[in-house]
């Protein structure tokens, strides 16, 4: 079996493989964009030879929660995901998704995060339709989202859906999956969805049970009332029969920080009867659109991206809102559409949570801003290198498996997410010693250090921070929907 020539060989790294196993030092044989072997391979013939002593060898990162739908289209390098090693990204978070959307709908906030005015695909298979012609960097993993569904079903948003309209987006959501959506998210937080009572989130859901497919929520509370968001999630997966993910754990202001306390035990308690996930970003601040109530308001809040005003970017809203002698409220309202950075967690949450066993990394960043949240550029390097090496929250195999194998568990992406032989060869090269996010709220488009080399199906598509321009990206599709 050595004796066959390999496309690529890396020779002498640390194999830390996704599964938690402690790292070894072996050499590992691509061929055809799979991993052919693993083992003594030194002797071996290949085209292509790297010598990867001191670094770290590992299954490309899968980013379990991003905002990258349209980014997909209109930047298919996606240099913020390859230069923090990500080679999968997870889109149709937070129950915005870029379709089902008809042509001529005017979108609500949060939708508008997505929208860059390009293309509208009235069907899900229209969209996957899309990025299979026109490949990206990384693969994909399709979530539909609950408040675009609502979008399409319902005339006026801001009620709960008639049976009527439930029936509506039960079958758009079964075109989804069966079109090859891995499952849907909701975001009863925002207010289009925020009207949808816990009835209609899980009838709407109904058709994810018979093919297992995921609930993901960003919960319709992250503050004072997130130990109840926490039931009612747990409530939804219980009644509609299926496996829920808690998107972006947090707990937002002061009178709620330790809270993570209380909200991991309900979940640990859960997992025992149903299935519970979740993921996480490694700040204390969040990032989604400027919302438009004192209450979301509260705290330290810096405008990310405006539309009426491009020229407030990275400011602060009190400054802003002081400069033209109007209150936060009016301030935001002048600003829109727009986001925001929101400086309002507490670290030993962010800690708590991202230490706990089921939890993932997410990045949730947003591309669409020249200031975004440094999360868009920074999640992985930093999870690996503060959180873990400097911090010590815990060992580098833990950090790789909570971007890789843990996720391609949670998601049910096949042949990815672990190296070993006959798996698709995502591999993610970087060295444990300096890797580091370097994106900051400053400065927050810095790639990362410490990434050293990325493959996506076997082709190199980032090197020493120079991209390749390959897009061996491909769509990815879950078991569910294969014939
Ligand atoms: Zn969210
Ligand atoms: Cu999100």
């Amino acid at each position: 079996m050595n004796d066959q020539k390999f496309d690529l060989l890396i020779v002498g790294g640390t194999v830390i493989d996704g599964t938690r196993r402690p790292g070894f030092v072996a050499d590992l044989g691509v061929k055809n964009g799979r991993i052919a072997a693993i083992g003594d391979l030194q002797h071996c013939e290949a085209a292509q030879r790297i010598d990867a002593a001191g670094l770290v060898v590992a299954p490309g990162f899968i980013d379990s929660h991003t905002h990258d739908d349209q980014a997909l289209l209109s930047t298919p390098d996606v240099p913020f995901k390859v230069s923090q090693g990500v080679t999968t990204v997870v889109i149709g978070n937070c129950g915005i998704s870029s379709a089902p959307v008809v042509t001529d709908a005017s979108l609500p906030a949060p939708l508008n995060l997505l929208d860059d005015g390009s293309e509208r695909y009235p069907t899900f298979r229209a969209y996957l339709d899309a990025l299979r012609r026109a490949p990206a960097a990384v693969n994909v993993v399709p979530l539909v989202g609950h408040t675009t569904l609502r979008v399409m079903a319902m005339p006026a948003l801001d009620r709960t859906a008639s049976d009527a309209e439930i029936a509506v987006m039960q079958q758009l959501l079964e075109e989804a999956l069966s079109a090859g959506a891995f499952g849907m998210s909701t975001g009863p937080y925002y207010p289009p969805a925020a009207a949808a009572t816990t009835q209609e989130l899980i009838e709407v859901s109904r058709p994810l049970a018979p093919r297992k497919a995921l609930y993901v929520t960003h919960m319709r509370n992250e503050a004072d009332r997130c130990v109840e968001a926490i039931d009612e999630t747990l409530e939804i997966g219980r009644t509609a029969g299926v496996p829920v993910l808690v998107s972006h754990h947090k707990l937002m202001r002061q009178a709620n920080f330790g809270k993570s306390v209380q909200t991991l035990e309900k979940i640990q308690k859960a997992m025992g009867c149903q299935c519970v996930s979740l993921d996480c970003y490694p700040y204390t601040a969040s990032s989604t659109m400027l919302h438009l109530d004192e209450e979301r308001l509260q705290g330290r809040v810096v405008i990310a991206s405006s539309a009426s005003h491009p020229e407030m970017q990275g400011r602060d809203l009190q400054d802003i809102a002081d400069g033209w002698g109007v209150s936060r409220v009016e301030a935001s309202k002048r600003l829109q559409p727009a986001s925001a950075i929101y400086h309002s967690m507490d670290e030993q949450d962010v800690q708590r949570i991202l230490a706990f066993e089921r939890t993932m990394v997410g990045s949730d960043g947003i591309p669409s801003s020249d200031r975004p949240h440094p999360r868009l550029w920074g999640t992985f390097p930093r999870v690996l290198g503060r959180y873990s090496r400097d911090v010590g929250l815990f060992p580098l195999e833990t950090a790789v498996w909570k971007m890789t194998g843990l996720t391609a568990e949670v998601f049910g992406i096949e042949e990815r997410g672990v190296l070993a032989p006959g798996m698709h060869a995502d591999i993610t090269l970087f060295d444990p010693a300096t890797v580091k996010d370097l994106a900051d709220y400053d400065n927050p488009t810095t790639p990362a250090a410490g990434i050293e080399a990325v493959y996506v199906n076997g082709a190199l598509t980032y090197h020493r921070g120079q991209h390749s321009q390959a897009r061996a990206g491909q769509l990815l599709t879950p078991a569910h929907a294969k014939a």
